[in-house]
């Protein structure tokens, strides 16, 4: 069966792997792609938003399954698009309905689905234009520090942690007055949650689903969790502080009813529910929900995960999702991403990737990456992520890091502490 993948990140690159192994993959192609999906299959020049240009690939390329790796196309509707058209019938998009994408795509959906359902999250008030002083006497009456979400997608940048009151008030005020365009048109103000985070995934039809491996992600670019926020510097699973009890709360408080919500809304979900998770007194609590798989946990989830990939994507729309199987590796997985210097903020691109041929005992995921002839060079921001496995975590942050040294680019800036708070 011929695959189209969407996304160009290391969590594409994962998925390239992971589809590749499976017995049912015929020809493979990745819109857009990076230097390294071209390694797995064929890269496609279509964004992944242009549903036009990937309908015409699919029909062209005689594609069965479309696996949606970002949220960008869920939350526009994607799956929807493929539904309504006749000579996509028999096309699998493996994501969630646009409704139900608005988990993600809009906080304010997802807070009120959680209250509705009984799912642990922070309190929480919404706010518009209209009620904009009501938001400024509510942040007033609040303890700090104060969350501030645009309410829609903004590229990772929509959410505002401010110690003082009247910081959060002028905040709240430029929101609203359109600091992220649309998607701040509506805020979301919630309580400071005090806590570890960890993220789960589940795979689901709407009604069953399979639970993935846990991880934990390092958001900060700096070491011990300081400086800007990025798109992840690298990942573990499992993360020591998960144990069974807290899964098991996980399970009956937040993925059971989260399905169960599904199922009432009557909302179509063949994909992937991230649940980004915090712990607190040993309670677990949703910070948000996503429609699709993390990244840079994809790199560390799906290399414990033992399964066939596609038969699993396939039986969600075919709701068969029980009869397949699913094992969960023993092994530790970290990874650990090479960064172009100044990410981030601006860098520079275009930079030779030297030393991936030296690399022995891991797997490396490209992210930023393209090919300039026979070279690789960087393309992004987060260039590169050296996966490893180990019978420790110890064991596989060692071979990471062994192989994070071989690999160079000019500017090359990692952190050195991923998993080190939880050794
Ligand atoms: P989100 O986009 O909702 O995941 O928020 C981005 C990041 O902000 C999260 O990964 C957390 O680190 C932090 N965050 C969001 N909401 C809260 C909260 N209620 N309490 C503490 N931290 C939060
Ligand atoms: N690693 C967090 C995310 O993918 O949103």
């Amino acid at each position: 069966m011929n695959i189209l993948l969407l996304g160009n990140g290391g969590r594409e690159h994962t998925f390239a792997w992971k589809i590749k192994q499976s017995p049912l993959c015929g020809k493979l192609f990745i819109a857009p792609g990076n230097a390294g999906t071209q390694l797995e299959g064929t890269n496609l020049d279509i964004a992944v938003d242009d549903f036009d240009g990937i309908r015409k690939a699919v029909l062209e390329h005689n594609i069965k399954l479309v696996v949606v790796g970002p949220e960008l196309p869920l939350v526009k509707g994607i799956y929807d698009y493929f539904e309504k058209d006749e000579a996509l019938a028999n096309v699998t998009v493996f994501g969630p309905s646009k409704e139900a994408a608005r988990l993600e795509g809009s906080k304010a959906y997802a807070k009120e689905f959680m209250e509705e359902f009984g799912i642990p999250t922070a309190a929480y008030a919404e706010f518009t234009p209209e009620t904009v002083e009501e938001g400024v006497a509510y942040i007033a009456a609040q303890p700090t520090p104060i969350v501030l979400k645009a309410d829609g997608l903004a590229a990772g940048k929509g959410v505002l942690i401010i110690d003082d009151i009247s910081e959060a008030q002028a905040a709240l005020r430029e929101m609203l007055d359109g600091k992220f365009g649309e998607a701040s048109s509506k805020v979301v103000i919630e309580a400071f949650l005090d806590g570890i985070e960890f993220s789960v995934f589940a795979i689901t039809d709407g009604r069953d689903y399979k639970i993935l491996p846990v991880a934990k992600d390092y958001k900060r670019i700096g070491e011990g969790d300081t400086g800007l926020n990025t798109g992840g510097m690298g990942a573990v699973s499992p993360p020591s502080f998960v144990d069974g009890v807290l899964m098991h709360k996980v399970e009956e408080k937040i993925i059971k009813p989260t399905i169960e919500g599904l199922q009432s809304r009557n909302l179509t979900y063949h994909g992937v529910v991230f649940f980004g998770l915090i712990k607190v007194n040993d309670e677990p609590y949703v910070i948000e929900y996503n429609c699709r798989m993390g990244d840079p946990e994809t790199e560390v989830v799906f290399p414990r995960f033992r399964c066939d990939l596609v038969e699993l994507m396939l039986a969600t729309k075919q709701g068969r999702l029980k009869e397949v199987e699913t094992v969960i590796s023993d092994r530790f997985a970290t990874t650990v991403f090479l960064v172009s210097g100044g990410y981030p903020g601006s860098y520079e691109k275009g930079k030779l990737i030297s030393g991936l041929e030296q690399v022995h005992g891991s797997l490396i995921f490209h992210a930023g990456t393209k090919l300039d002839g026979n070279d690789v060079v960087t393309n992004g921001g987060r260039v590169i992520a050296i996966t490893s496995y180990g019978n420790t975590m110890e064991q596989a942050l060692e071979k990471s890091y062994e192989n994070a040294s071989l690999i160079d680019f000019q500017f090359k800036n990692y952190r050195r502490d991923i998993g080190f708070d939880l050794k």
